[in-house]
C-alpha cells in the first residue's frame, strides 16, 4: 500500500478535548465503527505516530536489505576484458544490490556521479527481486502477492498498490547504498518519467535530505508525442538530481561562457543601493580626466555618481562610488576585483560592464532538449544502437549524447561514475565521448544483471541474433559489455 500521511499543521483547527474525537470523526465513527475497532486511545497513539513521509509495505524490509551482509563475491573475468592490465573501466554482471554491498568498502566515498535508468513503473518491464539468489520467494514476500511468478510482474499497467510498493522496494535499499558511495561533492541523476517522478522525488528526500535536491532536468526524449497519448502528447522525462551534501556540489555546467561578452551592472527595477570601485579596477576607454560627481541618470537608468574620480593610464586613480539599481552586490564586485576580472566604462555618463574573460564556466538550464542544446532523443539513441549493433537491441536506450552532457556538467578529470542499471552501456558510451572531448580522463562502472534475453521481446531478440553471431551467451550482460568495449569508439549520430 501507498500513501502519506502528514503531521498537523500550524493552521489546523484547535485539537479536540483528550478523549473525544472531532465533530467529523465521531459521525465517521457511527458509520464505520470497524474503522475504529480498537480504542480511541489507540487512534491517538496513531495519529502521533504519524510523521510526514512517503509509506508502503515492505519499506522497514527493504531498509534491512540494505543493511544485510552481501554473502557473494565479485570474481575477475579477464578472458571477457579489454586491456585487463590497463583499464580503469569496470563492468559488472550480477544483481545491483548485491554488488553495491560488495562495493561499499572500496568504493565508499568514492564516486563523483551516480548515473541511473532504472526500470520505469509502468507494470511492464521491471521489477527483479530483491535477492538474486532466491528471488520467487523473496519478491512474494515483499510485495505481499502470491500469483506472480516471481520474476516479473504481469504486463498490467495499473498504477495499483502492488506496482509502487514494488517499485519503491527495488529503489529504496539501492538509494541508500548509493549515498554511501557518493564523494562528499558527488551528485545522483535518476532518470524517471512522470509515472514515479513524484514517489522518486520522496524517496530520495527521504534518503538524500530535501536540502540536498538540486532540481530535475527536463529531456525532451521524442519529437513527435504518439498518438496512443490519450489525454496529452508526452514527449519529456526526468533526470532529477540530488547531490550528497548541496552546499559542496559545484554548479552543472553546461560549457563556457563566450569570451568578451559584456553583462552591464545596471538593472533597472532592482533595489537602489551603493557600489564602491577600488582605486585600478575600472578600465576606461574615454580619455584621461577628471570626472566630477554628478548625476548620471538617463530614462529609467539610475545612475549617480557620489565622488570625483580621476581617470589616470585610463583606469581610475582613486576608489569611487555610484548609486544605482544594481544587478551585482559589493561582495560580489569585490569578487570580481579580487579574481582580476575585467571592469569596464566606455563613457560618460558612466555604465559599468562586466566583462567576461574566455573559458569561464556557463552553468546549465535544466532544459534538455534537441532545439535548444543539441540533446539527443530516444529516436537518436536508437539510430545509434543500429549504426553499433545493426539492430534494435534494446527498447528506448538513453542516448550517449545525453548522458555525455550529464557526465560534462558534474564531472571532471579522474572522476568515477556509476550506473547500475547499466541496460545495453549507453553510459560507458557517454564517458568515453565526453573524456576524448575535453581530455580529462574519467573512469567508469558499471553493473548489470544478466537477465536471459525474452524471445517475445523484439528488441531483447534482436539482442540475442548479434550476440550469438559473435558467440556470446544470450543475456542482457553481455550485451553491456559488447557496447562499453566497442560503444565508445563509435561516431555518433
Ligand atoms: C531502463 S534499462 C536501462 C537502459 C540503459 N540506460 C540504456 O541506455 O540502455 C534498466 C536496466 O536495469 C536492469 N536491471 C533491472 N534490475 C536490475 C538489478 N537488480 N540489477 C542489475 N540490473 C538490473 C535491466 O535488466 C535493464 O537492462
Amino acid at each position: 500500500m501507498t500513501g502519506f500521511s502528514q503531521r498537523s499543521t500550524p493552521d489546523d483547527p484547535e485539537p479536540p478535548p483528550q478523549g473525544s474525537l472531532p465533530d467529523g470523526l465521531q459521525r465517521l465513527e457511527a458509520l464505520a465503527p470497524e474503522s475504529f475497532s480498537e480504542s480511541r486511545g489507540d487512534f491517538e497513539a496513531e495519529e502521533s505516530r504519524e510523521k510526514y513521509g512517503l509509506g508502503w509495505r515492505g519499506k522497514r524490509r527493504a531498509r534491512q536489505l540494505s543493511l544485510a551482509r552481501s554473502t557473494g563475491t565479485l570474481r575477475p573475468c579477464p578472458e571477457d576484458s579489454e586491456a585487463w592490465d590497463t583499464t580503469q573501466n569496470l563492468m559488472i554482471e550480477g544483481d545491483n544490490l548485491e554488488v553495491l554491498k560488495l562495493l561499499q568498502k572500496s568504493y565508499s566515498s568514492k564516486i563523483k556521479l551516480v548515473f541511473i535508468d532504472p526500470p520505469y513503473n509502468t507494470g511492464n518491464d521491471f521489477v527483479y527481486p530483491d535477492d538474486y539468489r532466491d528471488n520467487v520467494r523473496n519478491y512474494l514476500e515483499l510485495t505481499g502477492q502470491i500469483d506472480g511468478t516471481g520474476r516479473k510482474l504481469s504486463s498490467n499497467p495499473d498504477a495499483s498498490g502492488r506496482f509502487h510498493t514494488a517499485w519503491l522496494n527495488l529503489m529504496y535499499p539501492r538509494l541508500l547504498l548509493t549515498r554511501h558511495l557518493l564523494k562528499s561533492d558527488g551528485i545522483l541523476l535518476i532518470a524517471i518519467d512522470d509515472h514515479a517522478v513524484h514517489h522518486l522525488r520522496s524517496l530520495c528526500d527521504e534518503v538524500f535530505g530535501s536540502e540536498n535536491y538540486c532540481g530535475t532536468f527536463v529531456w525532451e526524449k521524442k519529437k513527435k508525442p504518439s498518438f496512443l497519448d490519450r489525454n496529452m502528447g508526452s514527449v519529456t522525462d526526468y533526470i532529477v538530481a540530488y547531490a550528497k551534501n548541496r552546499t559542496l556540489a559545484p554548479p552543472f555546467i553546461a560549457g563556457s561562457v563566450e569570451s568578451g561578452k559584456k553583462y552591464p551592472f545596471n538593472n533597472a527595477g532592482n533595489p537602489v543601493g551603493v557600489l564602491s570601485f577600488p582605486p585600478r579596477s575600472v578600465t576606461f576607454s574615454c580619455p584621461d580626466q577628471w570626472v566630477r560627481a554628478q548625476d548620471m541618470s538617463e530614462g529609467n537608468i539610475i545612475t549617480e555618481l557620489l565622488d570625483d574620480v580621476r581617470i589616470q593610464n585610463g583606469v581610475n586613480a582613486d576608489r569611487f562610488r555610484l548609486r544605482g539599481e544594481w544587478r551585482y552586490s559589493q561582495a560580489k564586485l569585490d569578487e570580481f576585483v579580487t579574481a582580476g576580472a575585467a571592469i569596464t566604462v566606455s563613457k560618460i555618463p558612466f555604465r559599468p560592464n562586466y566583462v567576461n574573460r574566455s573559458g569561464e564556466a556557463k552553468k546549465t538550464s535544466n532544459l534538455l532538449s534537441h532545439r535548444v542544446n543539441g540533446v539527443p532523443t530516444n529516436e537518436d539513441a536508437t539510430r545509434e544502437m543500429r549504426e553499433l549493433f545493426g539492430a534494435d537491441v534494446m527498447s528506448y536506450p538513453k542516448p550517449t549524447g545525453l548522458i555525455q552532457y550529464l557526465v560534462r556538467a558534474t564531472t571532471g578529470e579522474n572522476d568515477i561514475i556509476l550506473d547500475y542499471f547499466a541496460g545495453s552501456g549507453t553510459t560507458a558510451g557517454g564517458v568515453l565521448r565526453q573524456s576524448l572531448a575535453d581530455g580529462l580522463p574519467r573512469r567508469f562502472l558499471l553493473i548489470q544483471l544478466p537477465e536471459l534475453l525474452d524471445p517475445q521481446n523484439r528488441e531483447q531478440e534482436a539482442a540475442a541474433k548479434v550476440l550469438n553471431a559473435v558467440r556470446k551467451p544470450r543475456n542482457l550482460a553481455e550485451l553491456t559489455k559488447e557496447y562499453a568495449t566497442n560503444g565508445g569508439k563509435h561516431p555518433g549520430p
